[in-house]
């Protein structure tokens, strides 16, 4: 018999179910399990009459996993849909040990036992509304003739800055893991590809504790030419989130409200973008905040927060661009004009979720600007990308752990697969 989806049981039928026990009440001449997939649940209701299904019973423990074939009785009794399922035949597949999880495990021993919290109805939801999420991004740029790429994670010299890079051990010498894509996207550009994006992992050396770093994540680069200036970028952006919001709210609004109690908000176009200095000046006359002077030119974590609230206050809008970085702050290939990067940050609800840029593209600026970094045979391939014809182009990268944790407001920890952090390797 084929498998039901228990979601998709209906009363009258002859069925087969698989899934784990949830639940086993036993009582003195019946049992009742509750059986769950990825679908729902049902309740299973054992005559223990049947010395088989005493004898199964009898070894049976929660979150073991069944195939349960039987009948689908309508009953008013049974709390869970209405609906029981009488077995002929109950199999055990797998028998589970005692759990080492409850509710209220410290989130180290929830990490340790990833998988069992993906049994758990909020972390189902997670992934399918990450998954969509994901794929309403990439149905919005194959729309608008963007190709996928898969750039390699193993290089021969630091990606961005140096800093923050994983060194690994490559048949006698050195390599690195990516710390983002940023050069071969840009080389899909000079290669005349003109509208590219890849999700990928992307590391990060960075020893940091906090709720949004992880030495690991999922990147969701894009970069495309042609551009006029950095707000194509900007707007281009924002419409993906747009669109991509307004997906998620439309399939999973209401599952999102009652299982993470959080409104998903469908941003209004275009998002409001201020300028840094700006933005310092309206956080210090409203909130009292003084940024520290060597930090001016950059943002800060506290800046980051307030910023939320300033653009709420202000705009009514969960996500602001903020613009007018300095120089000395930003990644030596933004395109700089009067000495100011042209290019963004994005902070949604608090947090930075992306940086974009349009970038150097005219050879000789592009090698003084890395010089100036002392960057020199580290990026000397890099530049070569650039000695034979580049378009002007421009381009972002959106860290989409972040994106999930912010839309279901929880730790970056509880909104990956699996977290990566200084103290963690395993599972
Ligand atoms: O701001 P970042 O470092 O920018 C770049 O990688 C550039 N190459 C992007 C570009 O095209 N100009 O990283 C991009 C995004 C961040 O905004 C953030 O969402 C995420 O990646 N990110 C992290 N997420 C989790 N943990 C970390 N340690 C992260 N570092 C960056
Ligand atoms: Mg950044």
């Amino acid at each position: 018999m084929e498998r039901t989806p228990i979601k998709n049981l209906t009363p009258g039928r002859e069925v087969k179910i698989q899934g784990f026990v949830e639940k086993i009440r036993d009582t003195r001449a019946m049992a009742f399990l509750v059986v769950r997939d990825r679908s729902g649940k049902v309740q299973v209701t054992l005559d223990k009459t049947n010395p088989a299904f005493a004898q199964l019973l009898a070894e049976l423990t929660a979150e073991s996993v069944v195939t349960v074939e039987g009948y689908v009785a309508g009953n008013k009794n049974v709390k869970l849909n209405g609906i029981e399922l009488l077995p002929e035949v109950l199999r055990v597949e797998s028998v589970a040990a005692p759990i080492p999880l409850t509710k209220d495990s410290a989130i180290d021993v929830k990490l340790d036992y990833r998988w069992l919290c993906f049994r758990g109805e909020r972390e189902q939801l997670l992934f399918r509304a990450q998954t969509l999420m994901a794929a309403a991004m990439r149905s919005f740029l194959l729309a608008r003739g963007f190709v996928e790429i898969h750039t390699p994670k193993l290089i021969g010299a630091a990606s961005e800055s140096g800093a923050d890079v994983f060194e690994v051990g490559y048949f006698g010498r050195k390599a690195y893991l990516a710390q983002s894509p940023q050069f071969y996207k840009q080389m899909a550009m000079a290669g005349g590809l003109e509208r590219v994006f890849e999700v990928g992992p992307v590391f990060r050396a960075e020893k940091s504790y906090t709720s949004r770093h992880t030495t690991e994540f999922t990147g969701f680069d894009l970069e495309f030419s042609y551009i006029e200036s950095f707000r194509d970028v900007m707007r281009l952006e924002a419409e993906l989130l747009a669109h991509a919001l307004g997906e998620v709210r439309a399939q999973y609004g209401e599952e999102i409200a009652r299982l993470y109690d959080v409104e998903v908000v469908v941003p209004a176009l275009p998002f409001p973008e201020i300028r840094l200095g700006d933005l310092y000046a309206e956080l210090e006359k409203r909130y009292g905040y003084a940024v520290p002077e060597q930090e001016r030119g950059d943002m800060t974590t506290e800046a980051e927060q307030l910023a939320y609230r300033f653009s709420m206050e202000e705009y009514g809008h969960e996500f602001l661009f903020i613009t007018g970085f300095a120089a000395d702050k930003r990644a030596f290939y933004h395109m700089r004009e009067g000495g100011v990067p042209q290019g963004y940050d994005l902070v949604w609800r608090g947090v930075e979720i992306t940086t974009g840029a349009q970038r150097e593209h005219r050879y000789e600026r592009l090698r003084s600007q890395a010089q100036e970094r002392g960057l020199g045979e580290d990026v000397r391939f890099y530049l070569e990308f650039f000695k034979y014809g580049c378009p002007p182009h421009g381009g972002f990268g959106l860290g989409l752990d972040r994106l999930t944790m912010l839309l279901l407001n929880i730790p970056i920890k509880e909104a990956m697969f699996l977290f990566r952090g200084p103290n963690r390797l395993t599972p």
